[in-house]
Formats: C-alpha cells, sequence, structure tokens
C-alpha cells in the first residue's frame, strides 16, 4: 500500500524510481564498493535503501548516521560486530518523517583480538553491505577517512551510503578535491528527484485506488500544486485523506509538514549567527536569479546586502538541501518550507 507513512520496505508499495532503484541493485551485483543516494527531504532516500536492504541475502548492516559519535571507532566496530554474529543487523532505527536520534552513540566492545586479527575476520566474512542512511550527520571528515581505509582494504565491503544534506554528502565523498581521502576512488552516485506533475497524479490515483477510493480530479490537482512532486508529502496526504479519513486533510497534511519542516530549520538556525538573513533569502527564493534574491532579500532586511555575506548564506543553505539551483535559478527544495519559515 502507497499511503502507509513508515518508510517503505517492500518493493510492491514503492512507487517508480525504477531506474534509481535498478541502478542501486546493479552496483551492488557489480561489487561496486561505494553507492552514494542523494536527494532532498522526503524524497523517498530511506524507503529505496531500505528496499535493497530487505532484499539482500549478503551479510548486511544497517547504521543511522544520526546515533554515530564516532565513525572511526563505531563503524569498524558494527561491521566487526556483524561479521561476529553472523547474522543482519540495525543499528539505530529506520526512521521517516522526524529528527528524533541526534548523536547518542553505541557502544561496541571488541574484546581483547588485535586489530589485525579483527582485520582477517572481516576479510574473510565475504561480501557485506553497510547502509548508512543520514551519513552526513556523522563526522564528515573521519567518515571518509574511514571510508577510504575500507576502500583499499576490504574490497568485499560495500558501502550504501543516504543523506537529505546533499551539499554535506557531496563534502563526504569529495570528487573534485585531490586532496580528499576518497579522490580517485570509484563512486555510483544516484540522484532521487521529485516526481514530476504526471507522476505525482499517478501515484495519488494508484493509491486511492488501492483503498478503493476515487477522489474527484480537482481535489487530487489542488494537493499537488500545494505539496508538489515530494512522495513525503504527498503519502502523508494520501494518509489523511485515505486512511484517517480526515476532513480538511490537506490542510492538515500542509500543516503538520510545514511543522516538521520548521523543526529542520531550527536545528539548522541552532549553527547560524544572522539567522535573520537566512530567513529573508529562504522567503524570497522563488525560482530567481542571484542578483535579484540578494536584492529582494536586502529590502526584507532593510538593508544592501553585502555580497559576501549573502553569497556564503546562500551557499550554505543550499548545502544543507534548503535551496536548490537549477537553471542559475534558486529555488525552495520543499515548498512547505514558505509556510514553515512563520513557525520559526
Ligand atoms: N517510491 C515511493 N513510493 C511510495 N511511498 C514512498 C516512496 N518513497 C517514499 N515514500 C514515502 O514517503 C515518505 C518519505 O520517505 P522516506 O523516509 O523514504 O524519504 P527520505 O528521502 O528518506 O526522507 P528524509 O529526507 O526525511 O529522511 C514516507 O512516508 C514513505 O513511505
Ligand atoms: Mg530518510
Amino acid at each position: 500500500m502507497y499511503f502507509e507513512i513508515e518508510p517503505k520496505s517492500k518493493k510492491e508499495d514503492f512507487f517508480s524510481y525504477a531506474y534509481e532503484y535498478g541502478e542501486v541493485k546493479n552496483a551492488l551485483q557489480r561489487k561496486e564498493k561505494l553507492i552514494v543516494v542523494v536527494g532532498v527531504r522526503r524524497v523517498g532516500k530511506t524507503s529505496l535503501l531500505n528496499i535493497v536492504y530487505n532484499e539482500s541475502k549478503n551479510l548486511k548492516l544497517w547504521l543511522d548516521g544520526r546515533i554515530v559519535t564516532d565513525p572511526k571507532k563505531e563503524l569498524f566496530a558494527a561491521i566487526y560486530e556483524t561479521v561476529k554474529i553472523g547474522k543482519p543487523k540495525i543499528f539505530g532505527k529506520i526512521e521517516s518523517l522526524n529528527i528524533s536520534a541526534f548523536g547518542v552513540g553505541f557502544d561496541i566492545k571488541l574484546g581483547n583480538e588485535s586489530h589485525i586479527e579483527l582485520e582477517k575476520k572481516i576479510k574473510a566474512a565475504g561480501q557485506i553491505c553497510v547502509f548508512i542512511d543520514e551519513a552526513q550527520r556523522m563526522n564528515i571528515k573521519d567518515l571518509a577517512d574511514v571510508l577510504s581505509y575500507f576502500y583499499d582494504r576490504f574490497p568485499q565491503v560495500s558501502f550504501i551510503i543516504s543523506g537529505s544534506e546533499i551539499g554535506l554528502v557531496e563534502q563526504i565523498i569529495g570528487q573534485s578535491d585531490a586532496e580528499h581521502p576518497l579522490y580517485g576512488r570509484e563512486i555510483t552516485k544516484i540522484t532521487l528527484n521529485r516526481l514530476d506533475r504526471n507522476g505525482s497524479m499517478e501515484y495519488l490515483k494508484t493509491g486511492f485506488e488501492q483503498l478503493d477510493l476515487k477522489i474527484e480530479k480537482i481535489e487530487l490537482e489542488k494537493a499537488i500544486e500545494e505539496l508538489d512532486g515530494l512522495i513525503g508529502w504527498l503519502t502523508l496526504y494520501g494518509y489523511e485523506r485515505g486512511i484517517k479519513q480526515s476532513k480538511d486533510a490537506l490542510k492538515k497534511t500542509s500543516e503538520s509538514a510545514a511543522r516538521i519542516a520548521a523543526s529542520e530549520l531550527v536545528h539548522f538556525f541552532k549553527n547560524v549567527k544572522n539567522k535573520e538573513l537566512y530567513v529573508a533569502i529562504l522567503k524570497n527564493a522563488t525560482v530567481v536569479g542571484w542578483d535579484e534574491l540578494r536584492t529582494r532579500a536586502g529590502k526584507e532586511m532593510g538593508e544592501q546586502l553585502n555580497p559576501n555575506l549573502f553569497n556564503f548564506a546562500l551557499e550554505k543553505l543550499a548545502t544543507y538541501s534548503f535551496i536548490e539551483k537549477k537553471d542559475e535559478k534558486y529555488q525552495l527544495s520543499d515548498p512547505l518550507l514558505q509556510k514553515a519559515i512563520f513557525l520559526v
């Protein structure tokens, strides 16, 4: 069923994205060592990884980047632990639509064996698939070091990595920087994009058909207009409208979606100095070019914005995937951010 709000775990509940799914599966089949799935929030990354995880017959583990405090220790320990028990293991939860887990870390004792002995055991275990969701929440530099260590020493270990903050995920794989620990390594990158209008319509129609409901096309069009092609919000709408049978389903969906988006903004704002500047940029990022966005955000703040300062903030918003740049124009990565701004 499409309108359950948990991340999908079965192929039959996973709409479309056959190409991206095939790319991940093929890369694993080829025993690629680094497979990276990127996309803005709510586009279905966790679901895609979850399905591939469930289908994989290899020894495998799932790690949520938000619970790892020290990748250098914990990643190795988690892989070793999985080898030791010889069964798939999930560290953390497979989460969706919330950001509850933050840096709690986990504790695995490696025992008294030497590092060389531990390495030998990992090497002897055959192919291992390590799934890491929200990888960018770890210390990026440490994670890149760990990945390059595994890449060079354990050819049979594949990492399948995902994350919503695209700019940060790109820093993990750092392809254009010769000084980067992963420079020159083979990396398969797969991007999930939102659905277009037709795809969104087909998704909603089929989802309601699964519930034996027929909803007027005009109502579906209104939902698509407001929620755009983000499958996470369309799913939430389908859940409200079809499963909970709420009155005002669209209003409720966009309110709770805006609250979720707002909580992510609040988290982001904790680490910036000039919150007003970021808010002004977000409010005005309505498919506009750099100059116009600077002028508009400046007006909003009642001052002319220093180009460097403005650019720094804009780039940061893009790095954290609140803003997307397409054909030299800037826009919000999620239409609900427009509402979320007023809640922070
Ligand atoms: N292809 C799909 N078919 C059906 N439902 C989907 C699909 N992709 C995602 N969903 C639904 O959309 C919501 C968000 O999915 P998911 O958590 O996988 O996205 P995400 O990209 O990992 O989001 P986040 O960036 O918040 O972690 C969930 O309710 C999930 O069930
Ligand atoms: Mg996710």
